[in-house]
Formats: C-alpha cells, structure tokens, sequence
C-alpha cells in the first residue's frame, strides 16, 4: 500500500524541499507525483533547459527515500510557445481560439504542438528515464479537462477527413452513413467535409458522434506519441495519467487500454456537486448535499461510481492520483472539512480497488487560481486536517497493507456502459431531462443500496464473469454487439436490457428493423409503440408474477415502450395493454426486457428479483442510507457517511459503525 502527495517544488523556497520531504517521510509517505505543469521552469525560452533545479528537488526527494512520479508537463505549454506558434491553441466550436493564461490551450492534432511536446517530453526523459528513484510517468494531467475535449481548428478539420476516410473508404459509404439524403447534406469530396461547429444550426447526429469519437481517438493517438517516448527511454517505469471520474467527454476504455495502471483524481465534495444534477432524477437534482450525509463527506454513491468505473476500465486496482484531503476552491460552498473525511474517503478509495492514494497536494498554494484549495499543510507549512487523518492511517497501516494487496475480482454484475451510447442520447435524447448516464445511475444506485456488488463493462470487454448483465439502454446495437450478448447468454448469462436498446445502429440512424432492431431475436419480443410522458402521466402496472407484485403499486412514467411477446413470457403488463416487462428463455440464459424507465423503488424491486434469480447475494442486509457496503476480494466493508451510528448485517452479524467511520471484515465464502 502506498501513500504519496502531489508536489510542486517550484513554488517554494530550496531550501524548505528538505524540510517538507523529512515531513513527508515522517508522516510514512512514499510516493510524490512533481513536474506536470513546470514546462517553464525546464524550458525558459526555446530549447534552452534549466535543469538544475528540478535536480536538486529529485534529489532532495529520493534522498528522503522517496519515490517519483514524474508528470509531462504538456498541459502548461510556456507563453514563449503559445506566442511564436499560435497554430497549437486550441479553438472553440464558434471558431474563437483559447488564449495563453492558464492550462490546456492547445490541440492534440497540431504537428507543432506534437512537435514541441516530443521535445520537452525526450528531453525529461533524457535525464530522468534512468533515475532509480523515478518509478513512474504521469502523461500531460485531466486530458479534456476545462472544456478541452474537442477542438475545431484546421488541423483537427483536415484530421476529421483523414480519419472518416479510414472509417468509411468511400464518400458513397459516408454519405450512406450519416444520412446524407436528409436535407442535401451529400458530399461529393471530401474536402467539403468540417467539423460540425456552433456556426451549424441542428447539426446531423451522425457528423456530431463521428466528430465526438473523432476527438477521443485524436487524444488518444497524442498520449500514445508520448507513452511511445517513456516506454523508449524509461523502459520498466509505469506509465499512467490522471482521470476524471465519470467524465463523459472521451472514451475512456480507449485511453486507459495503453496504460500500465489508471489513476483519478478524487474530489467527493467536488466532483459529486457537479455531477449530481446529470444522475439524479428531476426534482431531486438540485446542487445541494443529500442531507442524508454528513456535510463534509460528499455524496459517497456518486463517487463510488467514480471509483467503480476507474477500477473497471481494466478490471485491476487502480490509483488514486490526486486524492482531496480538506477543503477545495472550485465547488459552489467548498465546506471545510472535519478530522474523520479524509480517512474515510482512502477507505472508500481502498475498498472500491485502489492500490495508492496520494493527495493533493503537499502544502496549500500562495499562487493564483487555488489559493483557497487546501493541502496537508497549511499555507504557513504547519499540518492541517488531513496530515492529522493521514497519521490515523499509518496506524492502521498492516490492514490497509492487506487490503492494498488483494486483487479485484469481477463483481457478480456488470452494468454496461458505452461512451458512444452516451454520446447519441446527449445529441438527440428527446426529452431534455433523459440522461444517459441519469439512467444509468438508476440501476447503480439501486445495487448499491441493496448492498450488491457491481463493475462497469464495456461492450467491448469480457462479460463472461457476470452473472447479470444490465445495459440500461444498449442504444446503438449493430451485429457486433448483438452477437455479443447473444454469446454472453448463450453461455448462461441473465442479460436485463433497459428502454431505448437497439434503436439505432452505431453510425447513429434509426434502425429499419422492428424494435428493438438487432437485439429482438433475444428479446424474443417486440417494441410496438414507445412514448415520452409529462410528469403528470403514467400508465398503470399490473404484475403477473407475485414476486414483482410491488412493481405494480406504482404506474410505469417518464419514458414507456409497449411490447408485443413472440417467445417472452410476459412479467409485468401494462392495464392499457401491451407487456411492460418480459423475460425470454435462451438456452441456458435469460434476456429480460424492461419497458420503461424505472424510478429508484421500483428499480430496487426489480434488481431484487433479479439478484433472487441469479443467486447474487447481497453484501449485507437492512442497509440505512448513508452506509454503503462494498466488497474487495476476501474483504467486506460498511462505511458510514453520516453523522450517526449505523447498523447493519453482514453475513448474518451485527455491525454498528460509528459516524464516518469503517468496518473492515473478512467474507465467509469466496464466491462475489
Ligand atoms: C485537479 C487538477 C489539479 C488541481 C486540482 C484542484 O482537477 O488535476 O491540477 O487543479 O484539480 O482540485
């Protein structure tokens, strides 16, 4: 198990390095990720470096016994860059290029800004691939962080045509794809293809998710131009860069599958504040805390779903890069945090699979943007909280070892989640208030309430492990992945497919076929007629199985689609008529077809049922909100986020966990 801190030496005094490592030593750190945006201090003016200083800090830092991550600094591209080079700025869908102040203005796609970032990145490595001490490189810092995922420049638009001419071949088989009869959109070269900018009004939803993959793919090729340099000149150092967590914006299977190991960075009174209003259902999606939690502890199933998806962009403990240990500068109260969070949040971090949680940062910044954003130490280099709960840790430090240790085997669910679904349904969702990662969040929240663990998957990785497969909606459903979930069921797998599945194929049109389009034959039914509802609507349930009776206590609301059973047998109906929910016998496995978008109860009902089925047993029972139950291979923990003692059930014992506090025990079966 590893603790470390993020760092930067450059803005404090030489003489202090010597002071805050035998600080960090003596707190029981290990690891310090420096460098990521100190392009300017290595390279002052055009190939001229100064060196010396970042010498002496790694030096001063290894000589603690400490090991470095060093970060490329290519998020901050120096002024003497930007200036001379106006071409790697990066420019806004309306076409207005960012400017020099702050971090990632530049593009991916610009041959300068490659150029130059190949520069500065061989040069690091020239001196410090080799050093014993440098254990591992953190590639550029939050790709697309800031607004920064797509670009609209003219290296990107000459890009796009190269790279829709390697997707498609032929102009023919573009215009095929995108639709390009509707409203005279057919091109006739190439050339007259661009990015699908502001400047476009109700621009085609195939040009936009092109563009949207176009752009991922684009950040992915630039951290492979540099993965490429540190595995040349660093060879056996771990490559990584920093996540964020449910950040939608590229497809994040794709940037981690060349890394060594996945990292994020975890700001649960943050990142939660943001994203609450995209998972909470209307109504309930305000920027406030759930009163439920204690006011300093965030909002714990939110980013435990953060955590979930990082471990599962390759199914292997992870790190936590930057890791919040007080207070933040950047949400909308940043309240200030109490002894007590900090500890439980790396608890969460370890429980959810990370492997090393450094945080951020070492001391609290005099500088510029986050003046306000706390660290271990105070301003004036004394400690704050989260020194004090760091120490509570090395305490415990021969379990935290344990747990650190331990793999993470997959969960007995797997939730499929598809970057390009989530993409189709932001540029058409036909009620502004459907979400793909809203829906998503029903049926992850509704597991983690039930005390059942869970992964994320994608499409494209192995759903073998899974008991029960739930795609909240597989919206964009070719053969490729039908054939997929067919094998998945043919193997035995219970497949619950949710609203909206199979209603457009992956160049994002509407599928010719009856709904659900690829996927009816594993329905075994089909969609006859689908319905957006105002609030105030709802078509009344009635169940056929006693066993979902309580699906039936409420109508079915929101997003509705009525199914005409072949095969299925029909669970749930609709008293209008029509089945609402069926299930179909394949082979060894099952195929269920959930008619409408469920909200949490009934969510709760359902994936009950399901785990009944299946066989899935639930970490602990009567859980009260506020306590999550999560699982780490032999490991089980009850972690309580509010205020209050809470209790609860753990193969058949009591537990009572004092407030924000954990419970760490060991499962009786081996089995998920
Ligand atoms: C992260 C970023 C850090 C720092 C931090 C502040 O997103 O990587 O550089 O800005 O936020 O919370």
């Amino acid at each position: 198990m590893s603790f470390g801190v993020c760092y930067y030496p450059e803005h404090w005094p030489p003489a202090r390095w010597t002071v805050d490592a035998q600080m960090m030593r003596a707190a029981g750190l290990t690891l310090v990720r420096i460098g990521e945006f100190a392009w300017a201090n290595m390279e002052p003016a055009e190939g001229q470096y100064a060196w010396d200083w970042l010498d002496r800090a790694i030096e001063t830092l290894a000589g603690a016994g400490l090991q470095l991550i060093l970060g490329t600094p290519t998020a901050t591209p120096p002024a003497w860059l930007t200036r001379a080079y106006p071409d790697i700025l990066r420019v806004d869908a309306n076409g207005r290029p960012r400017d020099h102040g702050t971090r990632r203005h530049y593009c991916p796609n610009s041959p300068t800004y490659q150029a130059y970032s190949a520069g500065i990145v061989t040069a690091m490595l020239g001196r410090y691939g080799a050093h014993p001490a440098v254990v591992g490189w953190q590639i550029d810092n939050e790709f697309g962080g800031g607004q920064t995922a797509r670009c609209y420049c003219d290296w990107c638009a000459a890009a796009f045509r190269r790279w829709l001419q390697a997707r498609y071949g032929s102009l023919a088989a573009l215009n095929e794809a995108w639709g390009n009869v509707f409203w005279s959109q057919t091109y006739s070269d190439w050339a007259q293809i661009a990015p699908p900018g502001a400047r476009v009004d109700k621009r085609s939803p195939s040009h936009e998710l092109d563009y949207f993959r176009f752009s991922s793919d684009a950040w992915v090729a630039y951290q492979q131009l540099q993965i490429d340099l540190v595995r040349r000149y660093a060879p056996g150092r771990v490559v990584t860069t920093n996540f964020m967590g449910l950040f939608p914006d590229l497809d994040q299977y794709d940037l981690a599958a060349p890394l060594d190991l996945v990292s994020w960075d975890n700001y649960p009174t943050g990142n939660p504040e943001r994203w609450r209003p995209r998972l909470y259902a209307p109504g309930r999606d305000s920027r406030r805390n759930d009163p439920t939690y204690a006011y300093d502890v965030g909002e714990p199933i939110i980013t435990s779903l953060a955590h979930a998806l990082t471990r599962s962009l390759k199914q292997r403990p992870f790190w936590v890069m930057e890791q919040q240990c007080g207070q933040i500068n950047w949400g909308d109260v940043n309240p200030g945090v109490r002894p007590g969070s900090s500890r439980l949040w790396a608890w969460h971090a370890v429980a959810e699979g990370a492997a090393a949680v450094l945080y951020f940062r070492w001391r609290a910044t005099r500088f510029a943007h986050e003046q306000y954003h706390s660290g271990l130490l105070h301003h004036d280099g004394s400690p704050d909280v989260g020194y004090g709960d760091h120490l509570r840790l090395e305490a415990e430090r021969a379990l935290l070892d344990e747990v650190m240790a331990a793999p993470c085997p997959p969960a007995g669910v797997g939730l499929l989640f598809d970057f390009a679904d989530l993409w189709a349904l932001q540029l058409q969702p036909h009620r502004a208030d459907f979400g793909y990662l809203r829906h998503l969040f029903v049926y992850y929240e509704a597991l983690q309430r039930l005390g059942i663990p869970v992964d994320l998957v994608s499409p494209a990785g192995d759903l073998s492990p899974y008991r029960l497969l739930i795609a909240p909606t597989a919206h964009l459903a070719g053969e490729a992945l039908a054939g997929r979930l067919a094998d998945y069921v043919a193997g035995g797998g219970t497949l619950l497919l949710g609203v909206r599945s199979g209603f457009k194929t992956p160049s994002n049109l509407v599928t010719a076929d009856p709904l659900p389009g690829e996927l009816q034959h594993l329905v075994g039914a089909t969609v006859t007629d689908w319905q957006s509802l105002p609030p105030e609507v709802g078509w009344p349930l009635v169940a056929e199985t006693p066993a979902l009776a309580a699906l039936g206590e409420d109508p079915a609301g929101f997003w509705v689609e009525r199914l005409r059973p072949g095969k299925a047998q029909v669970l749930v109906r609709y008293a209008g008529g029509g089945a609402a929910l069926t299930m179909n016998e394949r082979g060894p496995g099952r195929v269920y077809y959930l008619g409408w978008y469920p909200p949490a109860g009934q969510a709760r009902t359902l994936l009950a049922y399901l785990a009944s089925q299946t066989g899935l047993q639930p970490i602990a029972s009567d859980l009260p909100p506020g306590l999550l139950a999560l699982r780490r291979a032999q490991f089980i923990f009850l972690l309580n986020f509010t205020d209050r003692p809470l209790t609860a059930t753990p193969a058949g014992y009591t537990i009572t966990v004092a407030p924000r506090d954990v419970w760490v025990g060991i499962a009786e079966q081996p089995d998920r």
